[in-house]
Formats: C-alpha cells, structure tokens, sequence
C-alpha cells in the first residue's frame, strides 16, 4: 500500500468520524471547514500504547514483545509503544530495538539521583532504551496518593531526561456522578502541567482516562471521551495557545478494547488509546492498532 492509498483510507475514516461533511463545530465551538479538521487530526498520528502495569514474568514478556514485532512490522500509519513494569523495560527494550514499537516505563521518581530507596529516576529509564514514561496514573494517585504537584515534580524530569511523557487525568465515578469531571481534570491538569513551556508541552502526551472505567470493563462511550478530550484540549488552549492545543495528542483511557477501540478511535479529538488489560495479549492489542 503506497503512502497516499494510506493517507486515502485515513481520510476516509475521518469522514465516518466526522459523521457528515459539512458544518462541523469544532472544539471550541467555531464552525471549522473539513480541510482543517482533516489536517488536524491527521498531523497527530494516533499513539497506542500498552500499559503492561505489574503483569507478566521475564520469559512471557520476552514472549508478548517478540509476538507484536512480527505482528505490526511495517505498520507506519500509527505509533505504537508499550509499557512493561521498569524491571523489563531493558530485556523489552532489547526485543524491539529497530522495529517500529516503542518502550515505555510507568512511572519516575521525582528526584534527579540520591537516597530514594526503591525509587527510579528518568534519567535511568532514559540510559536502557526508554523512549516514553506514564505519570500520574490513576492507580499511582489513588493507590500510592501521588498528588498533582508530585506529578509535575516528575515531569520536568522527565522532559529534561528526554523523555516523552503521558500524563494521565481522570474523574473518578462519584465526581461524574457529581458534575465535577471537568473540575477535577482541569485542576489535575493545572497542576501537573504547572509552569511547563508551551515547547514542553507540545512534547507531552496526555491519557484521559475516567477512573471508573479502567480495568472495569465499562468503557466510556465515544461521545463521553469525546467531550472530555474537548474540554482537555480547551484547557490546553486556555494555558497555552490554539496551535499547542492542536499539537498535542490525547489518548483515551479505560477498558479499551478490540471491540470497541475503532469507534473511539474515530472521534476527532481522541489521538489514540492507553490500554490496560488488552495489551496483554498479542491479538487483542493488534486488533486495536489496526482499527485506528
Ligand atoms: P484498562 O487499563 O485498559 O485495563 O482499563 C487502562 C489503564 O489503566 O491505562
């Protein structure tokens, strides 16, 4: 398949996307002509990463990483990484080093070096071969208490060591009950992107995703997704600027799986997908990249 029969199909599902051709509202309420919208979304390939979380054994990592390099070789339409626990992020590394999958880490410290017992710093996960870091998922903030401000902490660090951060905000299930999704997102992301520069910050990833639907099986409807990556890349606006809010890739979060990641995958302002549970099996994680 050529470049352009690529770009074809491409511009073929942001049609579907779009549901009709004309007339659009964009995110901010503007109506925005199709040719931008196309060129919007297409400038920010869509990232499907797995987030292996404190799964798997050396040997059945080894296993899973080999298994998805023959299986999305040649693959160039959508950037793919995974996340294994930091122990096997270096043999994992390994594995895919020159194919078109990159590694991950979960989390980072937030000091440079020094007596953090237990603790790994960027700049370590940097030096064996890791190209992304997760922080500040949901499970990091409500399992271990990691606050906001922490979050930041590690990701000055992050971005100092190289590396690309996915930073993760998300509603639990009482604050959407209670209205206050927004309100709890844009407080997590006023305080995890806290005087990042708008070059920085077109370098981070965010993963939105809402706490009760991770690891649950219920997923987030596209529309529910939809409007919360709106309302994240308004705050990015609000921050920064429009052109740093169209730069920056949001994923979508919770549940996602091979059944229903195409139609998430669909919306205009979902830039791909974190995936928990269906990143562990060869097959269930190609079904995903495939249907972005
Ligand atoms: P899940 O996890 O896909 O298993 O819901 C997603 C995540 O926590 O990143």
């Amino acid at each position: 398949m050529t470049k352009c029969d690529k770009n074809a199909i491409l511009i073929f599902k942001n049609y579907k996307a779009l549901g009709c051709f004309f007339g659009y509202t964009g995110y901010n309420g503007i109506e925005v002509p199709l040719t931008t919208q196309l060129s919007e979304k297409m400038a920010r390939q869509l990232l499907i990463a797995g987030n292996w979380k404190m799964n798997l054994t050396l040997a059945s990592s080894l296993e899973l990483a080999e298994g998805l390099k023959k299986a999305a070789s040649g693959i160039s339409n959508v950037d793919i990484a995974v996340c294994p626990p930091s122990v096997y992020v270096q043999p994992v590394a390994a594995v895919l080093k020159g194919s078109n999958i990159g590694v991950g880490a979960q989390n980072a410290y937030y000091e440079i070096e020094g007596a953090y017992t237990g603790e790994v710093s960027a700049g370590m996960l940097k030096d064996i071969g890791c190209q992304y870091v997760i922080l500040g998922h949901s499970e990091r903030r409500n399992i271990m208490g990691e606050s906001s401000e922490q979050v930041n902490l590690k990701l000055r660090l992050a971005l100092a060591a190289g590396l690309i951060p996915i930073v993760c905000v998300g509603e639990l299930l009482k604050e959407r009950k209670a209205n206050k999704t927004v309100e709890v997102v844009c407080r997590q992301f006023d305080g995890s992107f806290s005087s990042i520069s708008a070059e920085d910050m077109k370098k981070c990833i965010i993963a939105y995703e809402p706490v009760w639907a991770i690891g649950t099986g219920e997923v987030a409807t596209p529309e529910q997704a939809e409007e919360a990556h709106v309302e994240i890349r308004k705050m990015i606006t609000k921050n920064y600027s429009k052109e740093v809010a169209e730069a920056v890739r949001i994923q979508y979060g919770g549940s996602v799986n091979d059944k229903n990641a195409k139609e998430i995958l669909a919306k205009p302002n979902v830039d791909g997908a974190l995936v928990g549970g269906a990143s562990l099996k060869v097959e269930q994680f190609m079904g995903i990249i495939k249907s972005a």
